[in-house]
């Protein structure tokens, strides 16, 4: 069957497109992600200090499933002139990377640099340059510096000015070279899986107070680094930053649990957009009404999501020039039963909302439990995002699939091909502005509390081979066709 249809994308711009022609829009961009520490190991070379996962992954006796660390991880730090070349070798347009706060600022604080660590990026951006690949920078995925979490971390208000000294230091040093910045990775994987579970670093367990608070420093620490560069360097360099939100799509278990999913979306996607995106900003409005309910409840004098000033609402409005969105999976929620027990968000259930969340029976199950596949659910929250927070530019910052390896990896292949043509739906029917595609990952890494046993790059990684060497999977060859033909194999 083939169909062409109009699609009006803006007042002024009009595209036709049919249903056969699975073609990318004109410039649109393809790039692949990865993390410092899941990636550089090296994680005591030269004067990088320990970082929260250091910390973690050797002390905590149950952080891993396999019993790994990060030390080596892919050894990326000595082998970046590799990866380097299997980027090219995909043809990838651009390379998402992180650097990590330990390595560049040792102390934590600004008041010393590291020469190895600024030399390290120094390389590493510009042999991407070298070869005409973007680099696309992560501020901060994850890996704090122990000293700064010692200090309380992301629950201590003064981290706002912590990372904004930090995000200073990295736009003098490569902000004349780099264009695309993205500050803190995931929020609600910082906040709310760490707090609510403690299964990632730092492994402190504060469901109540932790989640909270770290929710409200990591947006007013995103909108400091956000002002920063608008004020002393925008004008010069003319880059673009935003923050990379890992949005989880919530369906309604059953046609009574409607205004339950969308309650769920505005917990998870709500919780660190509408700050940022809405007219209005602070909280969304449904989920502070409901936490002052559940803290009263607690016995608790004041609500236990921190309530922001009208100066500090206002300082986050707007620190956006795209919309960063991270997605992998999705779920179906609905009331719970009198007397059922939930388990913790967002691993599990929402207590907050008194909400039972699973997936449905006839969606595919990856070699993971959290990451159960329902292509839709990417189109679905982008057609949510236009909705409530506009017409923006949007940016896929993560999508990917884990497996347990080998090379014919078929189930990568789909993934790949079923949420690309979900995107492509969304950009041509829906009328939604996306300029980049961003595969989770380049290669095999550390997986956090994974480990190594989860594997979802393009690249196989030997990590019993000390060169570490990197093969191209069948989605690597898929992923280049795609790139080169700037349409996507639907066969
Ligand atoms: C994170 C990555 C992680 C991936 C797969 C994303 O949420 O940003 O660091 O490896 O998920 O779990």
């Amino acid at each position: 069957m083939s169909w062409c249809k109009v699609v009006v994308l803006s007042a002024l711009l009009s595209v036709s497109w049919c249903a056969e022609d699975w073609t990318f829009p004109p410039g649109f961009k393809f790039g692949a992600a990865s993390a410092a520490y899941q990636v550089e190991g090296a994680w005591n070379v030269s004067d990088k200090s320990e970082g929260i996962w250091d910390r973690f992954a050797h002390t905590v006796p149950t952080a891993t499933i396999d019993g790994s660390t990060g030390d080596v991880a892919c050894d990326s730090y000595n082998l970046w002139e590799t990866d380097i070349e299997k980027i090219v070798e995909l043809g990838l347009h651009y390379y998402r990377f992180s650097i990590s706060w330990p390595r560049l600022l040792p102390y934590g604080f600004a008041n010393f640099t590291s020469e190895d660590g600024k030399r390290y990026y120094n390389d590493l951006i510009d042999g991407l340059l070298a070869k005409g690949v973007e680099p696309m920078v992560t501020l901060y995925h994850w890996d704090l510096p122990q000293v700064l979490q010692d200090l309380g971390g992301w629950t201590n208000p003064l981290i706002v000015n912590w990372f904004g000294d930090y995000a200073r230091v990295v736009y003098s040093l490569y902000g004349d070279r780099v264009k695309l910045w993205l500050t803190i990775n995931e929020p609600m994987s910082v906040c709310d899986i760490a707090y609510n579970t403690a299964v990632v670093a730092p492994g402190l367990l504060s469901p109540d107070h932790g989640t909270y608070l770290c929710n409200k420093y990591v947006l007013l620490g995103h909108a400091r680094a956000y002002r920063i560069y608008e004020s002393e360097f925008k004008a010069k360099y003319n880059g673009e930053i935003s923050i990379p939100n890992q949005l989880m799509w919530y369906e309604p278990w059953t046609e009574d649990d409607v205004d339950l999913a969308e309650l769920a979306i505005q917990n998870n996607a709500g919780r660190y957009s509408h700050a940022i995106y809405s007219k209005e900003g602070g909280w969304p409005p449904a989920i502070e009404k409901i936490m002052e309910e559940n803290s009263k409840k607690k016995g608790y004098p004041r609500s236990l999501l921190p309530a922001f000033t009208q100066e500090e609402s206002e300082y986050i409005k707007g620190t956006y020039d795209y919309y960063a969105m991270n997605y992998y999976t999705s779920r179906v929620v609905r009331a719970a039963k009198e007397g059922e027990v939930l388990t913790a968000y967002p691993i599990g259930d929402i207590p907050d909302l008194n909400a039972v969340v699973g997936v449905r029976p006839e969606w595919a199950q990856s070699n993971s439990s959290f990451f159960v596949l329902f292509p839709e659910g990417f189109r679905r929250q982008l057609v949510w995002l236009k909705k409530n927070y506009g017409d923006l530019k949007y940016l896929i910052t993560e999508n990917g699939y884990p497996d347990i390896g080998g090379l014919n990896d078929e189930g990568r292949v789909n993934y790949y091909r079923d949420h690309l043509k979900q995107l492509l739906l969304a950009i041509k029917e829906d009328g939604i502005n996306v300029t980049h595609y961003t595969a989770w990952t380049l290669m095999d890494n550390f997986e956090w509390n994974n480990g190594y046993s989860s594997k979802f790059g393009l690249y196989e990684v030997d990590f019993n081979d000390p060169l570490r060497t990197r093969t191209p999977r069948d989605s690597a060859r898929y992923y280049t066709k795609i790139i080169k033909n700037h349409a996507l194999d639907l066969e």
